[in-house]
This record gives structure tokens, sequence and C-alpha cells, in this order.
């Protein structure tokens, strides 16, 4: 039989946590023969909760769970860590700026960090999801100098599947006739989702829409406001549909991209495509044993240039803040 995987999650008592767990447990993480083991880390307000998600875990009686601990402790949370699902974070809150916002999760993200740099498994996989997600994995990362930077990477899956349903939905196409789309920079309102590249079906997803006002002023708008429009229909910010996009992207991360597709993933830059060495953006992904890589040489033309460099830009002054706060 196979070691489990330890899998650590924070924020294990939010509603992300909720809609995650379950899944995780089941197998659909890393795969229906995957044991694992959970490891639930919550600050002390979180941990009764937690518990009871816990005793819902165990009335599941799934097979793959071995065992799960909850800990206030990140040094306890992240011990021989393999998978690291980093959901929780300080929401912004009225009238917070930036600047309080960025150091808010600084001081969450940074001991978190150095608690994985010290303790994790040396294989040790990161994704970030709360919010702002690519900073605060940048904080991680910083603060993790002995764990490879690649291994921290942040949520733009939620993006790439709401860009996928959106054009499935505009076009006719099933959402499994849809590949190579991308979501580029920031996991924020200047994210750019691109289908210059896509295709439906085997054609070019832009010529089959053939309708740049439909993409400028519908497609990337109704992409990148989404989150917002969840929250004033639901009351609560997308939490199922944000636990599944985590799902999709550390299985493909581990599992593989299919032949002749991609995905999209915040990761940190090598300079491909003018973004910036280090900041931790989206790009276009095909991941194969454990390892990703971005997809190169595609032609980037003027529509998509402008707003990925208006994403990235984002990125960088994020990047700026924090370097200024001492948080990286
Ligand atoms: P929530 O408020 O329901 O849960 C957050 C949980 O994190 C709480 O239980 C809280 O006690 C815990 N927490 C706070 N600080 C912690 C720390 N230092 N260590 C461990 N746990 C800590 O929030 P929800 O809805 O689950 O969302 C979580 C995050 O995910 C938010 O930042 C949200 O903005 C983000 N998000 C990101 C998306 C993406 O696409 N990247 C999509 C949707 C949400």
């Amino acid at each position: 039989t196979r070691t489990p995987v330890n899998v650590t999650v924070t924020g294990a008592a939010g509603q992300i946590g909720y809609a995650l767990l379950f899944r995780i447990a089941s197998g659909h993480l890393l795969g229906p023969d995957v044991p694992v083991n959970l490891r639930l880390l919550e600050i002390p307000q979180g941990l009764k909760a937690a518990e009871g998600t816990a005793m819902e875990l165990d009335d599941c009686a799934f097979p793959l769970l071995r065992n799960i601990e909850i800990t206030d402790d990140a040094n306890v949370g992240f011990a021989g860590a393999n998978v690291a699902l980093l959901v929780g974070a300080r929401p912004r809150t009225k009238g917070m700026e930036r600047g309080d916002l960025l150091s808010a999760n600084g001081g969450i993200f940074k001991p978190q960090g150095k608690a994985i740099n010290d303790n994790a498994a040396d294989d040790i996989k990161v994704l970030v999801v709360g919010n702002p997600a690519n900073t605060n994995a940048l904080i991680a990362q910083a603060a993790a100098p002995d764990v490879p930077a690649e291994r921290f990477t942040a949520m733009t899956r939620l993006d790439h599947n709401r860009a996928i349903s959106q054009l499935a939905t505009r076009t006719g196409a099933a959402v499994s006739d849809i590949k190579r789309l991308t979501i580029w920079g920031n996991h924020s309102a200047t994210q750019y989702p691109d289908i210059f590249h896509a295709e439906i079906a085997g054609k070019n997803a832009a010529e089959v829409v053939n309708d740049e006002a439909w993409l400028a002023d519908t497609f990337i708008p109704t992409v990148a406001k989404r989150g917002a429009a969840i929250i004033e229909a639901r009351g609560a910010s997308s939490a199922a549909s944000a636990a599944n996009a985590a799902i999709d992207h550390v299985h493909t991360w581990v599992n593989g991209t299919a032949d002749g597709d991609w995905t999209s993933m915040g990761i940190p830059s090598d300079g491909s495509y003018g973004v910036p060495e280090g900041i931790i953006s989206s790009f276009p992904v095909t991941t194969k044993d454990g390892k990703y890589e971005i997809v190169q040489g595609l032609d980037i033309n003027e529509f998509s240039r402008a707003r990925i460099d208006a994403s990235v830009k984002e990125l960088t002054e994020e990047r700026d803040a924090v370097r200024e706060l001492g948080l990286i």
C-alpha cells in the first residue's frame, strides 16, 4: 500500500475549507488510490469549528483518509507536509487601504512560509488561495529560502474555469471541447482571460467567437468580476467553486495536463513573455510528473499585450509595496 500523503489546509474552518476537505479526503485531490493524512491549521478561534468538521470527516468513513490533526501551531501544521493549501487569509474590510491589507496578510504568510521552510517535506507543493493570492504566495516564498521557489503557486484556476464556462455558454460548445485557455497576470480585477490561443473543438476560439467587442466588453469583465457577482447573488463569496478550483490546480500539477491542452497557474515568473522575473503571475502551463513548464512561443497580439502588461504592472506594484513593508 502507498504511503499516505500529508496535506495541510490552513483556514480549515472557513467556508472554502468546508467545501475542500471532503473532496481531499475522498481522493479527488491526488487520485483515487492515494491515502491522505490531513493537517488542519487554524487560528485559536477557529479550532472548535475545525474539530466539528473533523468529526464529520470521521463520519464519512473515507477509505483513503488515514488521520486528521488539528492545530493552531504552524510548525505542527506543516510538519512533513507534502501539499499545503493556504486558504486562511485576512479579508479586506471596509476602509482598509491596500497597504493595510498587505501587511495584515504578511503577518500570516511570512510566518507560514517560514514554518513550511523549517518543517515541510522536501517535495512540498504549495498553493495559495487566500487573497491577495499572488502576493501572499510571494511573501510565503520569500520566507522559505530553502524551498525551491517554483513550489509556491497561486490560484488562478477558478478564473480559468470561469472563463471556460463563459466561453462554452457563448458558443454552445461543450466545456470538454475547450482547450488552451489562458489566464494571465494577477488573480484580481486586472486578470486577463485570453482566448486567442484557445481552441473550441479544434478551431481557434477567437475566430469562432469573431466579436472583439464581446471579448472586451462582456467576456473579460464577466470573468474578472465574477467573484463580486457571486457575493451579490449568494450573500457570501465563492466557496465550492473555489474549493473545486483548488482541487483542480493541485490535481493537474501532480497528475499532468492532457496532451494538447494546458492550464493556468500563478507561478514565479522566469521572465517569459516580458513578465518580470520573480513576481508570481498567472501563465499558461503544461504539467508532467509533478512539474510545470510555461508554454513558450505564443504570439501575443496588441489586444493581449496591453492587458497582460496592466495586470503585471499591478503585481509589480504589490511586490514593491510588500518590499517596502519589509515582508519580502
Ligand atoms: P472564511 O473567512 O470563511 O475562512 C477563512 C478561515 O481562515 C477562517 O476559518 C479563519 O479562522 C482562518 N484563518 C485566518 N487566519 C488564519 C491563519 N493565520 N492561519 C490559519 N487559519 C487562518 O474565508 P473563505 O471564504 O474560506 O476564503 C478564504 C480565502 O480565499 C479568502 O482570502 C478569499 O478571498 C480567498 N479566495 C480566493 C479565491 C481565488 O480564486 N484565489 C477564490 C475565492 C476565495
